[in-house]
């Protein structure tokens, strides 16, 4: 039996699967590590801690799976997007790499767009420069930290830093390049109007694949590290998001998926780079050669449903611990138990700020239309709902550009629910369906090394193999026709409370 392996770089843990030819999911493992916040608003991780995370899981995972590591064929990447491991002459890693969530940069973001030019920049990398990118985080370590600055010879993205200590080679793929702010997004290579504007030299950068090609092959020494054989084949691989769209099947126009985790995002495939005309989403390279893709990214989704629990619904998690159950279920079924509308309770779910639709990071959560009526079943219920609300939201813009949506396809933990996957159909007006392996990114990265090594003819072939839709839920238009009337009280509490979250991030800085 021919297996394949995939490793995912993830910002809690990094978790490695096996699966076979057919897609069957046969052993996965993963393995936590802190995630660092030296001053607030800063987000950063040591790279050695996903190396060491990647020795760990792997043989974990192969174990898990009973299989010899002689039957991997192939080995796939993902990881979370953005990051930046700096690595000096030796390919020591100078200082905690900068992650995906940190917001110091904004200082930078505004010199690089002055520097380079609005209009050129979204010519050249289809998005503006955003705090969480690549490119202003280099020049955050120019600006603040210079004498680090001085012995940078690479960065590296999160997942890269992994495929280096693997098979040696400085290289990186087009869906993970995308997010840097440094990539030619139409033309899929680095951009040297952005590289030269900014005076950094190109060979700060790897080599960059497209994300189902061979980048390499296992060292002798990585092999005895993690359990696995001297020159098997790794794939380029897969940003987090690009790669969780491969893994849900998101590899033609049509279907797009809907993944509630702590965010929520809506990514849909894209025949050609196009944009939101207010670059509300961001438009990447697919990890499908020579196509794109379209997300509009939460930053609270799940993350709601989690601050509810972990503050309101101690009852329900010590009732699940009693009784074995996931205090989700428990939650969920009091949600049920409330109904369409929450009796006009409206959430809005930004608890972190928000990318899409509103790139507002002063956004905050809100509770409107309480009172003495609501219980906690209606609590949990509107988060349920404002979340769906919002992820309608990234939707309809997607729409607008001229994507065409006949199904959804919902994963990540928000999936499970039953409750919450029928809110957000009948919200939406789409069908939701969710598939038989909701393994995420992993998953996704698996499959692209299936066809790196060639197991599979192409991307969009190995997803035709593999992935099979077990349900779907169909909307209900009078529940829809109620939905998009809150809806619209939803969009406008956000417009009418800006000005209000302005003043409150202003009162909490004075403080
Ligand atoms: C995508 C993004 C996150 C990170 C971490 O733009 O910021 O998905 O990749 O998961």
């Amino acid at each position: 039996m021919n297996c394949l392996l995939g490793i995912d770089v993830g910002t809690t843990s990094t978790r490695a699967l096996v699966i076979d030819e057919t897609g069957a999911l046969l052993g996965s493992h993963a393995i936590e590590y802190p995630l660092l916040t030296p001053q607030p608003n800063w987000a950063e991780q040591d790279p050695e801690h996903w190396w060491r995370a990647t020795m760990g899981t792997v043989p974990e995972a192969i174990a898990a799976a009973g299989v010899a590591a002689s039957q991997i064929k192939g080995i796939g990447l993902s990881g979370q997007m953005h990051g930046s491991v700096f690595l000096d002459a030796d390919d020591q890693v100078i200082r905690p790499a900068l992650l995906w969530c940190d917001q110091r940069t904004g200082k930078q973001c505004e010199s690089i767009t002055e520097t380079v030019g609005a209009a050129d920049v979204i010519a050249e990398t289809c998005n503006p420069v955003l705090t969480g990118f690549t490119a202003p985080k280099i020049i955050w370590l120019r600006d603040e930290e210079p004498a680090n600055f001085e012995r940078v010879r690479k960065v590296l993205l999160p997942k890269d830093y992994v495929r280096l200590r693997l098979t040696g080679e400085y290289a990186t793929e087009v869906s993970d390049a995308s997010g840097t702010s440094l990539l030619n997004v139409p033309e899929r290579r680095w951009s040297e109007i952005m590289m030269d504007r900014l005076e950094l030299p190109m060979d700060l950068l790897p080599a960059v694949y497209e994300s189902a090609e061979v980048s390499g092959a296992i060292t002798a020494e990585a092999a005895a590290a993690c359990g696995l054989v001297e020159g098997t084949p790794v794939a380029g691989g897969g940003g987090d998001q690009a790669a969780g769209g491969v893994g849900n099947g998101i590899v033609n126009a049509g279907v797009v998926s809907s993944t509630t985790g702590t965010s929520g995002v809506v990514f849909a495939h894209l025949d050609e780079p196009v944009m939101d005309a207010e670059l509300r989403t961001h438009t990447f390279c697919h990890a499908v050669p020579g196509k794109w893709h379209v997300m509009g990214v939460m930053l609270s989704a799940g993350g709601s449903l989690r601050w509810l629990r972990d503050t309101v619904c101690g009852e329900e998690v010590a009732r699940a611990a009693e009784v074995g159950r996931d205090p989700y279920e428990l939650m969920s079924e009091a949600a049920a138990t409330a109904p369409v509308g929450s009796e006009g309770l409206i959430f809005l779910p930004y608890l972190t700020g928000e990318r899409t639709p509103y790139a507002n990071p002063n956004a905050r959560g809100v509770f409107f239309g309480l009172s003495l009526r609501h219980g906690k079943s209606h609590l949990i219920r509107s988060v349920m709902e404002g979340v769906a609300y919002g992820l309608a939201d990234s939707l309809e813009i997607i729409e607008a550009m001229g994507v065409q949506v006949t199904q959804v396809r919902a994963s990540g933990g928000g999936a499970r629910s039953e409750l919450w996957r029928q809110i957000q159909t009948d919200v939406t007006g789409h069908d939701h369906s969710v598939i038989d392996a909701d393994e995420g990114p992993a998953y996704g990265a698996a499959l692209l090394a299936g066809v790196g090594a060639g197991l599979h003819d192409s991307v969009e072939a190995a997803c035709e193999a593999t992935i099979k839709v077990v349900d779907t839920r169909h909307a209900d238009a009078q529940t829809g026709e109620l939905y998009s009337r809150y809806r619209a009280v939803y969009r406008t509490l956000y417009r009418q409370l800006e000005g209000s979250f302005e003043d409150v991030a202003a009162l909490i800085a004075a403080e």
